[in-house]
C-alpha cells in the first residue's frame, strides 16, 4: 500500500480528501500540483511520535517542498526548518518561522548567504569545511556579531540508496573528514566570533536500513565524546534527513519506528537535544501531479504510449534517479493496458512510467502521478519553454490555490533587449 491515505478512490473517482481530482483539473487547468494539508500534518505526528521520548527538535528540510504553505503547516505546528541557501532562508522567514528555530546547511555558502543568516539570526549555521568556518568567523566579526555554528562531520558511511543521494561517503563533497578534526578544533579554539554547539550529518536520503544511521551516529557520538574532552559545549547533535517513504507499493519503506526504536538509546545517553532533517519523509506522499492525457499512439511494434501534459520539467525524479511513481487513472476503468507513460518533452528520459500496466484511459481524461511532494515542485525547470504549474492544497473540502501557474510574460520578464 501506497502511503497516500488522503487519495482514495469514491466510486471510481480519484479524490484528495473530500475533493475530487477531476474537478480540481477543471478549474485549475493541468499540470497542477495538489497537496493534502491532513496528510502533511498526519506526516509530522508520525514522526514526533516515533522519537515522543527523546529530546529533540525537528527541522523540516524545505528543500524537498518549499511552498510557503506547505513551510507555513510544519511552523504552526512548532517545527523548525533546514534551509540550504539564501532563497530557502528567505522564504522560511516569509512563511513566518521563528529565525531561532532555522538551521543554515549547505556546502558552498556564499559570503551575502552567511551574512544574511546572521543577520536573520538563525540557530546556526552547519559549516562544512576549514574555509568556511574562516569565512563565517570573518563575517560575524565584521558584523560584530558571534556565530553558533554546528560542523557537519563525513562519517563516512555509504548508505545504500541511489548513488547521487548518498552523501555520507568521504568520496562526496559534503561534510568534515574525521581526519581533519584535530586542526578543526585547534581552529575553534582561535576563532573569536564563532561558538561550536552542535555536530551535525546527513548520511543520504531514501535510506531504508536504519544500521546505517546507527553506525554514523556512533560515530558522530565518539566525536561528541571527544570534544567533550576538549571542552566543548555542544547543545545538539544533528543526524540529519533521509527517512524513507513508499513509492512503489512492490518496496514498501521501513516504518519511522524502526529508525527511532535503533536511535533513541543511543541518543538518550547524551544528555544534549537531538536535531532531525526530514524532508521526504514530511511531504513526499502529501502531493500528486496532475496531469492530463493529450494523445495515445503506438508503435510499429505495437507498444502503446500515453501522451501526457506534465514532464520532466515538473517531475524530473523519474529521469534523473530511474525513481517509481505510481500513475493513477483519476477514473478508474476496468480494462488495463501495458503501456509508457511519457511528456511533452524533447528528451527520451521525459517518462513517467515504462512498460508499466496502467487503466486503459482515453485522450483527455486525466492521470495522478503519485507521491509528487517531495523534490518535484521544487526541482521543476522552465526546460522547452515549460511554464511552471499551479500548486492547490486541499483540507477536508476546503481548495486553496497556493501557488499560480506562470505566464508567457514571466518567462521573459528577466530578460533585458
Ligand atoms: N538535510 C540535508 C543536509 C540534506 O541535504 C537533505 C536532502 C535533507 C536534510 C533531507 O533529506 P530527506 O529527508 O528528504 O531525505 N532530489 C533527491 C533528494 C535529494 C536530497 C538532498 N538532501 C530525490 O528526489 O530523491
Amino acid at each position: 500500500m501506497l502511503d497516500c491515505n488522503y487519495f482514495h478512490y469514491t466510486a471510481n473517482t480519484l479524490n484528495c480528501d473530500e475533493v475530487r481530482l477531476d474537478e480540481l483539473a477543471d478549474t485549475f487547468g493541468t499540470p497542477l500540483f495538489v497537496t493534502s494539508a491532513k496528510s502533511l500534518i498526519e506526516s509530522y505526528k508520525a514522526f514526533e511520535h516515533a522519537f515522543a521520548s527523546l529530546p529533540h527538535f525537528t527541522c523540516y528540510s524545505v528543500k524537498a517542498n518549499y511552498n510557503l504553505s506547505v513551510i507555513r503547516t510544519f511552523a504552526e505546528l512548532g517545527c523548525g526548518c533546514d534551509v540550504n541557501s539564501g532563497g530557502e532562508l528567505y522564504r522560511a522567514l516569509q512563511a513566518g518561522v521563528l529565525p531561532e528555530k532555522i538551521i543554515f546547511a549547505g556546502v558552498g555558502k556564499k559570503p551575502e548567504e552567511i551574512a544574511y543568516a546572521l543577520k536573520s539570526g538563525v540557530l546556526m549555521l552547519k559549516a562544512e569545511s576549514i574555509s568556511e568556518l574562516k569565512a563565517i568567523d570573518r563575517i560575524a566579526g565584521e558584523l560584530a556579531k558571534t556565530a553558533s555554528v554546528a560542523i557537519r562531520i563525513n562519517p563516512n558511511v555509504t548508505a545504500e540508496t541511489h548513488p547521487y543521494i548518498t552523501t555520507g561517503d568521504s568520496k562526496e563533497k559534503f561534510g568534515i573528514d574525521e581526519a581533519e578534526l584535530p586542526e578543526v578544533f585547534a581552529l575553534l579554539r582561535q576563532l573569536k566570533h564563532l561558538r561550536l554547539i552542535g555536530l551535525d550529518m546527513h548520511i543520504g536520503s531514501q535510506i531504508f536500513d536504519p544500521e546505517y544511521y546507527v553506525a554514523a551516529t556512533m560515530k558522530l557520538l565518539d566525536i561528541f565524546n571527544s570534544s567533550k574532552e576538549l571542552g566543548f559545549a555542544i547543545e545538539f547533535l544533528d543526524i540529519g534527513g533521509g527517512f524513507p517513504v513508499t513509492y512503489d507499493p512492490a518496496k514498501p519503506a521501513t516504518p519511522i519506528g524502526h529508525f527511532a526504536d535503533k536511535l533513541i538509546p543511543l541518543l538518550q545517553q547524551t544528555g544534549v537535544k537531538v536535531i532531525f532533517e526530514p524532508g521526504r519523509y514530511l511531504v513526499a506522499n502529501a502531493s500528486v501531479l496532475l496531469t492530463r492525457i493529450l494523445y495515445k499512439k503506438r508503435n510499429h511494434t505495437g507498444k502503446q504510449f500515453f501522451v501526457v501534459d506534465a514532464g520532466m520539467t515538473e517531475l524530473i525524479r523519474p529521469a534523473l534517479y530511474q525513481s517509481h511513481h505510481e500513475v493513477l487513472a483519476v477514473t478508474s476503468h476496468k480494462q488495463s493496458v501495458v503501456a509508457d507513460v511519457v511528456g511533452p518533452i524533447c528528451e527520451s528520459s521525459d517518462f513517467f512510467a515504462r512498460h508499466r500496466e496502467i487503466d486503459a484511459a482515453e485522450e483527455g481524461e486525466l492521470f495522478a502521478v503519485m507521491s509528487s511532494g517531495a523534490y518535484a515542485a521544487v526541482m521543476s525547470s522552465n526546460y522547452n519553454g515549460r511554464l511552471r504549474p499551479a500548486e492547490v492544497l486541499v483540507n477536508g473540502s476546503e481548495v486553496k490555490l497556493v501557488r499560480k501557474r506562470e505566464t508567457y510574460e514571466q518567462l521573459v520578464q528577466n530578460e533585458l533587449p
